[in-house]
């Protein structure tokens, strides 16, 4: 092994299976860095893997992201893997598609864990790790995190993690560690599968399109941290 590879950096990545976190992987992968990622289904994570065929590059790592010790378990084993960890993605979430009216509370709760206390508990879980290396934490928001949609619970998680994102580097900055908010607008992904009728008609990005945004703020140089973007399909309005 080169000592390039040694020093390249390392990305964990919750939900790499599918939509962005699998577009991030396949980006991530070909700028050099060697990448881990998670999901709830073994299956799909290995069938992505054979598909990208990056070999001992990328690592996939079974768990549920709202879970505090599965997760810091993937931490270790992305260290264990890989020498160190330089940068962690919190891209895992869902959405109900529903409104406050008319939605089912206990599938807000799976909602609200997953987007909320999910992206929570990888900060925990990997930042004495991002310490030693001074590394970079991209918490994906939604424009649904920067703008109501109203009566959405959804978009109340989201602002939660528009929160987080701040909440978070306040605490971590001087560590040197980096943190940004990538709020994405409409995206073409399974994201919309659970939704009547797929997604909304009008202008709709690509998952490589927010992938370049998280891999923008993964790359930049030591000591300048990115810490929002926020991206959308021109035309979308909210
Ligand atoms: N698509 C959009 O229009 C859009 C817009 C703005 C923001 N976003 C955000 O972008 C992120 C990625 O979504 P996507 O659009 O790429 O949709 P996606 O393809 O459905 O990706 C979500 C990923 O998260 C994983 N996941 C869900 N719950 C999990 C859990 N408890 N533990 C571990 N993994 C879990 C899923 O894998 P398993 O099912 O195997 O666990 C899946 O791979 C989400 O945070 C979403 O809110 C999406």
């Amino acid at each position: 092994m080169s000592a390039k590879i040694i020093d390249g950096p390392v990305t964990l990545i919750t939900g790499g299976g599918t939509g962005i976190g699998a577009a991030t992987t396949r980006l991530l992968l070909d700028r050099g860095h060697r990448v881990a990622i998670t999901g709830r289904r073994k299956e799909r994570l290995e069938e992505f893997a054979a598909e990208v065929g990056a070999g001992d590059a990328l690592l996939t790592v079974p768990g549920d992201a709202t879970d505090f010790e599965s997760v810091q378990a993937a931490v270790q084993a992305t260290v264990a893997a890989f020498g160190r960890l330089t940068g962690v993605v919190a891209n895992a979430g869902l959405s109900t598609h529903d409104d406050l009216a008319d939605g089912d509370p206990d599938q807000w709760r799976d909602m609200l864990l997953t987007n909320v206390l999910g992206p929570a508990v990888l900060v925990k879980a990997a930042l004495p790790a991002l310490r030693e290396t001074q590394g970079r934490i991209v918490l994906v928001g939604s424009t649904a995190g920067v703008k109501n949609t109203p009566g959405n619970f959804y978009s109340v998680t989201k602002w939660a993690v528009s929160a987080l994102a701040e909440n978070a580097r306040v605490l971590v900055t001087g560590s040197g560690v980096g943190v940004t908010l990538v709020a994405p607008g409409r995206v073409e992904t399974p994201f919309w599968d659970s939704r009547e009728g797929g997604a909304p008609g009008g202008p709709i990005m690509t998952p490589d399109n927010v992938a370049a945004s998280i891999e923008f703020a993964l790359s930049q140089p030591a000591g300048i941290e990115i810490n929002s973007v926020v991206i959308r399909p021109t035309g979308q309005v909210f």
